[in-house]
Parts: structure tokens; C-alpha cells; sequence
């Protein structure tokens, strides 16, 4: 349902267990990030049916997210400084075509994929620290399920614009990308490394 080529490596959450600080900042990032996204479809598609709606939907989740985990970083006295970003979103840029129709076509799937990606990571997120940090195990959850939901909008999004056979061809292309970007990462604490 989440058309990722590959499943997240069985070790990740024991790679990023003990630098949880770094990745609550990272996620703080994120969830700007893909506010930002959201926002700057809207700017470049305003003339295209539902896009300002349905976008400005999104950035209002995404922002009250971004609150949310700022929220957290207060509470545990963490400070939200700058960070240097996983290597993951500029390769993941770097798949994407520059002309339309594709160019379209490739924000809206590769917004998908990286709703798609943060999706499974909370689970992993929310499942890992149910023992210990039963609080943040809950809101991962919750996020689980509206990221969930927003991958499903962008990839409904591009199957409205685009033919079945069109968005499923590029899906296919791109999953292997999304993977090959999280390997390009490395293995840096980060929500999108490997
Ligand atoms: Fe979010
Ligand atoms: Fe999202």
C-alpha cells in the first residue's frame, strides 16, 4: 500500500536508539520540510483542480506536527538547532524530471514516497519505544496514521492528472530510487538514513 521497493533494515532503530535527541531535531526539520513542500506545490499548481485545498490541508497538518514535536524538544529540554540534513531528500531531488508533464508527476509521487517512508519509520518509532517511552510510542502512532494518509493523497493527487498506467510505471522507477536515496544516507542517525 505504501508501493516502497524495500522495507527499512531490521537495524535502524537499534542504530539511532541511543542519539533519540538527534532524531526528535531531525524530525522537527521534517515535518518544516514537508510543510514547505506542501506550500510550494500550492505556489507552483495553484490553477490545477483541488491542488490549493487539498495542499493547504496538508501544510496545516505538517505545521502542527512541526508545534507538536517543538513541543517535545521543550519538554526534554532539547534545543532545535540547525542540522545538517540527511542526504536522502537531495538525492531523492536529484531522480526528479524539470520539464512537465513529468515534472508534475515526480513532486507528487516523491512527496508520496517520503510521506510513505516517514509512515514506516514512525511504526518502527512507535513499536520500538512502546516499553520505554510509552508517551512518544503514542504520538509516532498518531503521526503513523496521518502520514499514511497523506502519502495516499499525493499518489491520489498524481492518479487524477496523470493515466492509472502512467503513475504506476513511475512508481516503479521510483521506488528503487527512494531505496537507493536511504542507502545513500548511510547510516547517520537521521529519520531517512539508513
Ligand atoms: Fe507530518
Ligand atoms: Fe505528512
Amino acid at each position: 500500500m505504501l508501493h516502497l521497493a524495500q522495507d527499512t533494515d531490521p537495524g535502524w532503530f537499534e542504530r539511532i536508539r541511543d542519539s533519540l535527541d538527534t532524531i526528535l531535531v531531525d524530525h522537527c526539520h521534517l515535518e518544516k520540510r514537508a510543510a514547505s513542500n506542501a506550500l510550494n506545490l500550492i505556489f507552483r499548481y495553484t490553477g490545477c483542480e483541488g491542488i490549493p485545498r487539498e495542499l493547504s490541508e496538508v501544510v496545516r497538518e505538517e505545521m502542527e506536527h512541526f508545534t507538536q514535536v517543538l513541543d517535545i524538544l521543550d519538554a526534554r529540554g532539547i534545543e532545535f538547532t540547525r542540522l545538517p540534513p540527511s542526504p536522502y531528500a537531495t538525492a531523492l531531488q536529484a531522480e526528479l524530471r524539470k520539464n512537465e508533464p513529468g515534472a508534475f508527476l515526480d513532486k507528487l509521487l516523491m512527496a508520496g514516497f517520503i510521506e510513505a517512508r516517514s509512515c514506516e519509520r514512525f511504526k518502527i518509532l512507535s513499536q520500538g519505544l512502546a516499553e520505554d517511552e510509552p508517551e512518544l510510542a503514542a504520538f509516532y502512532r498518531e503521526l503513523m496514521i496521518a502520514e499514511a494518509r497523506h502519502h495516499l493523497l499525493y499518489t491520489n493527487i498524481a492518479r487524477r492528472f496523470y493515466s492509472d498506467s502512467v503513475v504506476k510505471a513511475r512508481l516503479k522507477e521510483l521506488a528503487p530510487a527512494e531505496v537507493a536515496a536511504l542507502k545513500a544516507a548511510g547510516e547517520v542517525p537521521r529519520l531517512h538514513s539508513w
